[in-house]
């Protein structure tokens, strides 16, 4: 019953728990995920019956208001982030000091850090008005900043959004439209696209989220507590994972072995192998957000007319590894990223630019979370405690 303070007092002991495993730093209503079950809910309702029915701007605003809008909330929420997305004209000579060659990762975070001084006007964290302001700049704004971050990778003309498109058609378009023709929207990818959005929107208390709300409990605004969950994503333990399968599925495609002879590699541990994609540290009956996106990954790719021979090798992979007993008794089954980066692929984002989409789809979570932990009246600062192995007292030479 002790809080970390109190039980120092009490007993001149503090928890050790190394990565918070089992540390509870919120009571939050948002995100419900079972592991053993393979449950994942946001607000309540399952992540497939989202993912069938709602769309990406709609699970964002259940995710943010804890309830599904009615038919004129979701008109006016949607219009809302529709007539939002132009970012300050200044905002483009922000991107004319990166090098050329900067991740996009790095520079979507330091533009979300740069809200901060764009959107002075609304950086109050117990003013609600400019809260729900905040929320629909980097609901809105965000987007247009990462295609930025896309087309100076690329060293293309940045495309301004159109109100005209919808969240994930403007998106595509801002990254693949140039100025000199019309940009055609595929429905299918548009679809795709958001269906990946919606499925990364949040996962409760993970490393980013985590980080958004310590920094918060700082009282940062929203806009710098989120630019910290942005470059805890663009850690490769963190958002970087289906980057880590393609590189994968190339590496065995390069040295043109077969899966079954990786697959045995693996088994082996040989030189620490392992088959990218597979097991997770929560679920370990499946990823419920896997089997969505396998149907996902099955459309976009027929659409493109390809036969990817990439999504192939995965797909032995898959059919391998789910008959194995050594996948069995250690309970891997596939992860929301072993089909993400293939999808994306398909699209014709480069593998820099799978986290900062991730990024995106997380967003709703991260706004979402800070919401209700600036609301919460039992938040506090968050400062852990140590255990001091260091040198007992010493003087400086001199000293004494
Ligand atoms: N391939 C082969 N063997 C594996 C794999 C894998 N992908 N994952 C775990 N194992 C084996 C381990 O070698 C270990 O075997 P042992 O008992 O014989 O030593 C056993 O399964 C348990 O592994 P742990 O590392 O203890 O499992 P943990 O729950 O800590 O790890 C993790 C989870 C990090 C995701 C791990 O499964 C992994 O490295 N997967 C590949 C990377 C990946 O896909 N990450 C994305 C996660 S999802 C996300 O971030 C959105």
């Amino acid at each position: 019953a002790f809080n970390a303070a109190g039980l120092l007092k009490e007993t001149g002991r503090v928890a050790y728990d190394p990565g918070f495993m089992n540390t509870a730093n919120a009571k939050s209503a948002i995100t419900y995920i079972d592991g053993d079950e393979g449950i994942l809910r946001y607000r309540g309702y399952p992540i497939d019956e989202l993912a069938e029915k709602s769309n990406f701007v709609e699970t964002a605003y259940l995710l943010i208001y804890g309830n599904l809008p009615s038919a004129s909330e979701y008109e006016e929420f949607e219009t809302m982030i529709r007539r939002h997305t132009m970012v300050h004209e200044d905002f483009k000579t922000f991107f004319d000091g990166f090098p050329r060659d900067a991740h996009p990762m790095a520079v979507l975070a330091a533009s979300v850090s740069a809200m901060s001084t764009f959107y002075s006007d609304s950086l109050d964290p117990f003013d609600d008005r400019q809260v729900e302001i905040s929320t629909f700049r980097l609901l809105s704004k965000v987007p247009t900043l990462a295609a930025y971050a896309f087309k100076k990778s690329k060293g293309e003309p940045f495309m301004y959004p159109q109100n005209k498109l919808n969240y994930a058609e403007n998106l595509l378009q801002m990254c693949f439209g140039f100025p000199t023709e019309e940009y055609e929207v595929d429905p299918v990818m548009a679809k795709a696209l958001d269906t990946l959005l919606l499925l990364h929107a949040d996962h409760e208390q993970n490393c980013s989220a985590s980080t958004v709300r310590l920094v918060g409990s700082a009282h940062a605004n929203i806009f710098t507590s989120i630019s910290a969950g942005i470059n805890a994503l663009y850690g490769p333990l963190h958002g970087g994972a289906n980057e880590a399968v393609l590189n994968m599925l190339r590496k065995i495609q390069a040295e043109g072995i077969e899966p079954e002879q990786f697959m045995e590699k693996v088994k082996n541990k040989e030189d620490g192998i392992r088959l990218m994609g597979f097991g997770h540290r929560v679920y370990k009956n499946y990823d419920p957000r896997a089997r969505i996106i396998k149907k996902t990954a099955d459309e976009v790719l027929e659409q493109m007319g390809s036969n990817n021979e990439l999504l192939d090798i995965a797909r032995r992979l898959e059919e391998k590894a789910l008959a194995d007993d050594y996948f069995i008794e250690r309970k891997l089954y596939p992860n929301v990223d072993f089909y993400t980066g293939m999808i994306y692929k398909a699209m014709g984002f480069p593998e820099e630019m799978f986290t900062v989409l991730f990024a995106l789809g997380r967003m709703p979570g991260w706004i979402a979370q800070w919401r209700e932990m600036i609301q919460d009246p039992e938040t506090k600062i968050g400062r852990p405690r140590q255990v001091y192995i260091g040198e007992g007292l010493r003087h400086y030479p001199g000293a004494k």
